[in-house]
């Protein structure tokens, strides 16, 4: 890793985004921000160069909207002069129930979630593989796990984003790239995406929380994490009991 690190943030105005790029930034990381709010991104790196990031830049676009993912990621990381980690963030939650009647609201969904993140992923994975070293870091969901009633079209989207990841680490591990790729699975986070959710209990984890741990996958660990750990072993369970008790459970 180059010092300083440098960094090309996909979503960069999520909270969980926002959590991790402040570790970065309080490390004197030179930071990329990328989304879709020109004005967000602005106070975010306002705040990232106050807490003592080297340099922020700042890359407004729908990053859900089909393009060149391969050349704009070659631009993005030409303004850091080189990258060493690449944070996928972004992703819709959507209305499951809606959703679930209205087709052209579920391929919506299904489209940010999976298809453009998997663009962005794979284009991710020939650059870091073609220099030879750095870090993809991707954010699934444990709600990829296992399709549950009541998040199914969101679920099924990180799980295919998660395969995806998984092949993409497999891949460059096999191949002794100098490259890795990891998936964070967060169960139940406090930000803007759970707002209209009861909040508090065990379950619950700040985007601090998990922010420390997809800084620290970037240097190590995976190919899938936990966020936190919990959720292995919760899933661990949600993932081997039986459909006819499943099926009895308005999870
Ligand atoms: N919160 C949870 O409980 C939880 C649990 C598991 C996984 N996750 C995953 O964690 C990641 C971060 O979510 P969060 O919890 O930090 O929620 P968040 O604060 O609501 O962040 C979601 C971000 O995605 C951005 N985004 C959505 N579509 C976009 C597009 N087309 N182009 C650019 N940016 C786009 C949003 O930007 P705008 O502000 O411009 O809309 C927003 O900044 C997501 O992938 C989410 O699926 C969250």
């Amino acid at each position: 890793m180059t010092t300083p690190c440098r960094v090309i943030i996909l979503g960069a105005t999520s909270a969980i985004a926002q959590a991790t790029a402040r570790f970065y930034a309080g490390e004197g990381a030179h930071l990329l921000l990328a989304g879709r709010n020109t004005q967000h991104l602005h106070t975010v790196a306002a705040d990232l160069t106050g807490r003592g990031a080297s340099a922020v830049e700042v890359e407004v676009l729908d990053l859900g909207a089909p393009t060149d993912a391969s050349a704009q990621l070659a631009v993005m990381a030409a303004r850091l002069g080189g990258v060493d980690d690449i944070l996928l963030a972004y992703g819709v939650l959507g209305d499951q129930t809606q959703a679930e009647r209205d087709v052209a609201l579920a391929r919506d969904l299904l489209a940010v979630n999976f298809t453009s993140a998997a663009q962005w992923c794979l284009a991710a994975a020939n650059l870091l593989e073609d220099q030879r070293r750095g870090s993809l870091v991707v954010i699934g969901s444990v709600a990829g796990d296992r399709g549950r009633q009541s998040n199914f079209i969101y679920g099924a989207a990180k799980a295919g984003l998660g395969t995806l990841v998984q092949g993409i680490a497999h891949r460059l591990a096999l191949r002794n790239s100098g490259a890795r790729a990891v998936l964070i699975k967060p169960g139940f986070v406090d930000t803007p995406m759970t707002g209209h959710l009861p909040k508090g209990g065990p379950l619950w984890a700040s985007a601090d929380a998990v922010g420390a741990i997809v800084r620290k996958a970037a240097d190590a660990g995976g190919p899938v994490i936990y966020a936190p750990f919990f959720w292995r072993f919760i899933l661990l369970i949600i993932r081997v009991i039986p459909a006819p008790i499943f099926h009895k459970r308005p999870l």
